[in-house]
């Protein structure tokens, strides 16, 4: 949680951030931190898997050792797999077995072809290669829940059944105990194969949630949600939150302009704000109609579950300058690092409500890696989330924020009269000893010397990680072979550290022995 004060264009000139260690609000789940490879352009083939690389850029599989390292880099805990929209039409069975006998098939998300060489085999493979855990969502479009159960059975079974079998006859003896599995996505868009109306979803949800948990108890469901602030949301939640353990939204945003870019996050920190009521709301209501008798209406919560947020789709994307069916490719800027930045200090500020969170993508597809023939980009908004994945551990902080703020066009445009867009965007994580503040500075012009209260350390030095700043333009994007945008590492003297200057367009990450 951050408190702002918002100050007077003059004021502004002098902000303040102000903590204390010990005033913890929530633990930081690690699976906020969690990647997304849907078989999408070149996110799984030519990303992740890329057999036919001439360069000496694969291992003995086919797997890009390229990306890998990437993935041991921010140690990603948790990856989604294998969509997205591509997975309405995915037969799960098609991807297994020998691979010759593999079938093509038409993919309808993205207008291709599915060769089927990479399926689910594959990516646990993957997974322990790049150790992580797997998370999958299941096919509500086209998919029965007779093949979600064949699917849960194959991955999950440990006893002599047909499924687990098939596993054991496919070369995997031991079970993969995949823990996370989605019911369904996006299946309230148009765009989807089987869009489904609220009330038909949340039907079959719920029954596919009693089957599912029926064959494996110890999995976690993730219900199919939208952006946090719809009536969909609302009503699938009343309606299935007591069989599901988390409640997934979506949302992406993107603009050419610096201001109304890094505002789109605001519209998320809102839909976080707002999905925690609506899982209280379905937690809380009274059903008073076939209750005569007073005394057995409960006044408290209906069940003390809790749902948490699963956002497993984020990111800055504009899908008109990177459409979706062209492989989506954005070429991330300053600008748009310093709006993952943001995501991220809002994720840190939102803790108590996030069970898990997945960038969409991990690869190629809206990603932060760019893989070609010959290597790999680490594009600018791999160096804030790098950080925040090596640092932002534990225990989330309370911090106030004396700051300015940006007035005027933001996108969305609903967030401009909703939320207050900060010059300073901050938050803090204390992790065992050590305490970590990061701070976006978003003006164009203007950097701040900063007044810090609560940030002396008891002793040694401040580390401080910044990314971007006065030397770069907001325009500045890496290229394989030319990362201009990354982590330039320096230390403070930490007992005199009473201010510190916050360079404008800059992310900065400040860490300490508390
Ligand atoms: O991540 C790209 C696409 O965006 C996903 O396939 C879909 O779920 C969303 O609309």
């Amino acid at each position: 949680m951050t408190t702002l004060t918002i100050l007077s264009d003059e004021e502004a000139k002098a902000p303040l951030i102000s903590l204390n260690p010990t005033h913890t609000i929530a633990d930081i789940d690690p699976l906020i931190y969690g990647g997304f490879t849907e078989h999408m352009g070149r996110c799984i083939y030519g990303g992740i898997y890329d057999p036919d690389n001439k360069n000496g850029l694969i291992d003995e599989k086919g797997y890009r050792k390229d990306v890998i390292e990437s993935f041991h880099e921010l140690k990603v805990p948790v990856v989604r797999y294998p969509g997205g929209n591509f997975v309405a039409t995915y037969r799960w069975q098609d991807g297994i077995g020998p691979r010759e006998n593999r079938p093509k098939r038409p993919e309808l998300a993205w207008n291709g072809i599915e060769s089927n060489q990479f399926g689910t085999d594959e990516f646990m493979e993957w997974c322990k290669l790049v150790k992580t855990e797997p998370y999958l969502c299941l096919n509500m479009g086209t998919g029965t829940l007779e093949d979600a159960l064949a699917w849960l059975e194959y991955c999950n079974g440990d006893k002599d059944t047909y499924y687990a079998n098939l596993r054991r006859k496919n070369g995997h003896a031991e079970p993969y105990n995949v823990k996370y599995w989605a019911l369904g996505n996006e299946v309230w868009g148009p765009w989807q194969v089987e869009q489904n109306l609220k009330e038909d979803y949340a039907k079959k949800a719920i029954q596919w949630a009693k089957a599912l948990k029926l064959l494996d108890p110890s999995i976690k469901l993730i219900l199919c949600g939208r952006d946090g602030c719809s009536d969909w949301d609302r009503y699938v939640l009343q309606e299935c939150s007591r069989y599901i353990d988390m409640h997934s939204i979506h949302f992406y945003h993107g603009d050419s302009s610096h201001y109304p870019n890094i505002s789109g996050p605001y519209a998320a920190e809102r839909a976080i704000q707002i999905t925690s009521a609506l899982i209280d709301l379905a937690r809380c209501e009274i059903d008073l109609t076939p209750f005569p008798d007073f005394s057995k209406i409960s006044t408290g919560p209906r069940t003390a579950h809790r749902p948490t947020i699963c956002f497993d789709e984020w990111n800055v994307w504009d899908s008109e300058r990177a459409p979706g069916d062209k492989g989506a490719e954005e070429l991330y800027n300053l600008s748009d690092a310093l709006a993952v930045a943001i995501w991220l200090n809002i994720f840190i500020r939102n803790a108590k409500d996030l069970g898990m969170a997945t960038i969409a993508q991990s690869v190629n597809v809206i990603s932060p890696l760019m893989t070609s023939p010959t290597g790999i980009c680490k594009q600018t908004t791999y160096w804030p989330l790098l950080l925040f994945m090596k640092y932002m551990h534990g225990k989330s902080v309370a911090v106030h924020v004396r700051t300015g703020a940006y007035k005027g066009k933001t996108n969305p445009e609903w967030i401009e009269s909703t939320c207050t867009v900060p010059k300073l965007d901050v938050s803090a994580a204390v992790n065992g000893e050590w305490m970590h503040v990061a701070v976006v500075n978003v003006d164009e012009e203007n950097s701040f010397e900063t007044e810090l209260s609560g940030v002396a350390p008891a002793s040694g030095d401040i580390q401080v990680f910044k990314v971007g700043g006065e030397s770069y333009s907001l325009k500045d994007v890496n290229k394989e072979g030319n990362e201009t945008i990354k982590i330039m590492e320096t230390r403070v003297k930490g007992e005199e550290t009473k201010k510190f200057v916050f360079e404008r367009h800059s992310f900065t990450l400040l860490r300490w022995k508390v």
